[in-house]
């Protein structure tokens, strides 16, 4: 039996509401059906980018299987002691990939509280060698990354990688379609694109929970897109544009996919880029493995034609995708702002 002191207390800021949905997206008529096909489900994916910046995807092509396996491999990494996990430490990256421990992100850094999240992540990029032109040029987030010595590990991780970069970027395109642009809109910025694994680990949370620390603080996410697998544990909400929070449940077989600082910026709030948070009160562990989807470093970041009505200006100050993510990057790592 869990002792009295563990019993979860939610404070009454932290319940979601049951009144509203986020829209399930079949993605098989649009990776595989006609013109026609694919027209429906872009028009379905813009409606729930400019509504509430969420939405799930089912039928994505992403093997089950495979996602099974990275959720396998990432539960096997966290199970070590915090020693064994520290030889890839984060700190000791040029380019902010490995290991970051409980608290080491704090994605909602206005709190009061100097408590991190309730979690700790593994940030996995593009694997780069020194040698690589962007790497000898110095770009910041660019390198090698940092791998644990678990056999098998890297492959499963790499698979994934190269699964979920493609699905990426197709749904960039379909939101270019949606956006009244050519399909092939972004895709010249797509050469060495800023994509982040970063499997997560929620330990569960106990005793009276308020939002000096949660699992993931309310936060929008930085990038372009984001696609997150999530175990059945749930916990995450999202925040509708009513102001109220809602939860984003497990829906099995599915990411769910949301719009990020950096799409809003272009589409001058077009798209939304959505706040939301994770909770864990399931009283077990929770894993969930997001992939930040985000263009090469150079490309610049301003308001689209296709999303400037007549009369309005631009709401936010052009910028690039790289000193986008830079910027986004120190405000939630106390470690990469020493830098
Ligand atoms: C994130 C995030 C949600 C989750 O890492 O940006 O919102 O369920 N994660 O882990
Ligand atoms: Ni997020």
């Amino acid at each position: 039996m869990r002792a009295m002191q563990d019993a979860i207390e939610l404070d009454p800021s932290l319940s979601a509401s049951k009144l509203a949905e986020i829209p399930i997206i079949d993605l098989e008529p649009l990776l595989h059906g006609t013109q026609e096909d694919q027209a429906l489900v872009i028009r379905e994916i813009g409606q729930a980018c400019r509504e509430i910046g969420f939405f799930y995807v089912i039928n994505h092509g992403v093997p089950a299987a495979l996602v099974g396996q990275v959720f396998d491999q990432a539960a096997r990494f966290f199970a070590l002691p915090d020693s064994v996990k520290a030889e890839i430490a984060i700190e000791k990256s040029a380019c902010h990939r490995g290991w970051f421990k409980v608290g080491g992100e704090n994605l909602d850094p206005a709190k009061q509280t100097q408590s991190g999240d309730l979690k700790e992540g593994v940030k996995i990029g593009r694997d780069l060698s020194a040698e690589h032109p962007l790497v000898v040029a110095g770009t910041p987030l660019h390198g090698p990354n940092q791998w644990p010595d678990l056999p098998g590990w890297r492959a499963v991780m790499q698979e994934y990688y190269t699964a979920m970069e493609a699905l990426g970027a197709r749904l960039l395109q379909a939101f270019a379609s949606a956006l009244g642009l050519e399909q092939n809109y972004f895709d010249a910025w797509l050469e060495a694109p800023m994509t982040t694994l970063g499997p997560l680990h929620y330990p569960p949370q106990r005793g009276h929970i308020t939002e000096a620390q949660l699992g993931a603080g309310a936060h929008t996410d930085y990038g372009c897109l984001t696609m997150l697998a999530q175990d059945d544990a749930g916990g995450l909400q999202v925040r509708a544009k009513t102001g109220v929070w809602i939860d984003a449940p497990p829906v099995p077989g599915s990411f769910v996919v949301n719009i990020g600082d950096m799409m809003e910026r272009w589409t001058n709030g077009v798209f939304t880029s959505t706040l939301h948070r994770v909770i864990n009160v399931s009283g077990r562990e929770r894993y969930s493995v997001p992939f930040f989807f985000d263009p090469d470093f150079d490309t610049p970041v301003e308001c689209l034609e296709t999303c400037l009505r007549v009369g309005e200006a631009p709401k936010y100050a052009p910028t690039t995708a790289g000193q986008h993510l830079l910027d986004m990057i120190n405000a939630s790592f106390a470690y990469h702002k020493q830098k």
